[in-house]
């Protein structure tokens, strides 16, 4: 028998170095995993001995499940949108939701915006739909929607829109209400959907955000893409989109639901009993607590260890922080040094392929305890400071 011990495979995405404080991973520390509340919904649903949680599930999803969901959602402070849930389609997370949507809602050379920087995983997702990726400009307030509708005035015909409307990642900033009006204006005056990828909507901090896109969308023309990965747990592989009817039924006839059924049946009768017993609830408030505080441990850090020497916006919410170098500064060249010192981040034109982020980086404070935040920001701060 040969000896296999030393190729065993991963067990996590998470991949990092030896002795490395990475800042560069949106995960969530291991000890927030709600281990003890999965278990009291397990324990709810095999009591019942749900069998339906072993079959394939309705296409659209669980039913009972999107009503737990539509309750929830309606219920948010931070959501103020009152959703039905017949508005409702169960996803494997927003991923998958977003994969599922390219495939319905666009064919292989179609054009489509996102905003710039975006979401790094997003541009090689609409690629291999061999979709044409260009970038629309964001400033403070999201995507610059003039920017949009001078590209629309001068021929541009996207199929969708792209955008990361509230806690952006990752700059961290928020569609304002004027740009989302006018987004989806123009979503109706040109046909285009809004792909809104809304899977920071509930993690804010002091103030409340916006209400979510489909608030505003009296054309039917958002796609919002939710998730449990951001307020319960990424292993779960469970999310959903909130849409207008007419297109819920598109996702829930689609070949792929047909095939398989609803994505997740059994995560998402166990969702539902976490919904119902307010397990949900109180993650997501725990969660929104813990967050705060180590953003707030960051920027202290940041300012404490860096000053003036960058420039940022402490987030409102969300995972992250967006940090700009001097001109001239590459933040691909000073990784190596960084890793050399022990921390490690995301470099800007990760999240473009234009190429105009070569000097800022992004920063996430949800995968560690404050202590080791501040450690990573002071050695990023020193490093910077033999680098420079
Ligand atoms: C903007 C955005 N969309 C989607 C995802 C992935 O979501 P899910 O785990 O639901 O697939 C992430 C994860 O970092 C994200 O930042």
């Amino acid at each position: 028998m040969p000896d296999l011990s030393d190729k065993s495979l991963p067990s996590l995405l998470v991949d990092i170095k030896p002795g490395i404080i990475d800042l560069g991973w949106g995960h969530p520390s291991p000890y927030l995993h709600p281990l003890d509340d999965i278990k009291e919904a397990s324990n709810k649903l095999f009591s019942l001995g749900e069998r339906d949680s072993l079959q394939y599930g309705a296409s659209q999803g669980y039913g009972p499940f999107l009503e737990s969901l539509a309750r929830f959602l309606s219920g948010q402070a931070a959501y103020q949108t009152v959703t039905r849930p017949q508005e409702l389609f169960l996803t494997a997370g927003a991923s998958q939701g977003l994969d599922l949507a390219c495939t319905l809602f666009a064919k292989s050379g179609d054009l489509v915006l996102v905003e710039e920087p975006t979401y790094f995983v997003i541009e090689k997702i609409f690629r291999e739909h061999n979709l044409d990726v260009r970038g629309v400009s964001t400033d403070e307030d999201g995507m610059i929607v003039s920017d949009l509708r001078a590209k629309l005035e001068s021929g541009m015909r996207p199929k969708f829109v792209y955008v990361i409307p509230t806690f952006q990642n990752p700059t961290g900033v928020s569609l304002s209400e004027n740009r989302r009006r006018e987004l989806i204006d123009l979503a109706d005056e040109y046909g285009f959907y809004i792909f809104a990828d809304e899977v920071y909507q509930l993690i804010y901090f002091d103030e409340l955000p916006l209400p979510s896109m489909r608030e505003f969308d009296g054309c039917n023309r958002v796609i919002s893409f939710g998730s449990f990965s951001k307020i319960l747990a990424p292993g779960l592989r469970t999310g959903w989109i909130h849409a207008a009817e007419e297109i819920v039924d598109k996702f829930t006839s689609s070949a792929l639901a047909f095939s398989g059924g609803g994505f997740n049946q059994f995560g998402s009768v166990l969702i539902k009993h976490a919904i119902d017993l307010g397990l949900l609830e109180k993650n997501t408030d725990l969660l929104r607590k813990v967050y705060s505080n180590r953003s707030r441990v960051m920027g202290e850090s940041l300012l404490k260890e860096l000053g003036s020497s960058v420039e940022y916006t402490s987030p409102n919410g969300g995972f992250y922080y967006w940090i700009q170098f001097p001109e001239g500064f590459n933040t691909e060249e000073f990784l190596s040094e960084c890793e050399d010192q022990g921390v490690s981040y995301r470099p800007g034109n990760a999240f473009s392929e234009s190429g105009k982020f070569e000097r800022y980086l992004r920063l996430t404070f949800t995968l560690y305890e404050e202590p080791e935040i501040a450690e990573g920001v002071a050695r990023l701060a020193s490093s910077y400071k033999r680098f420079s």
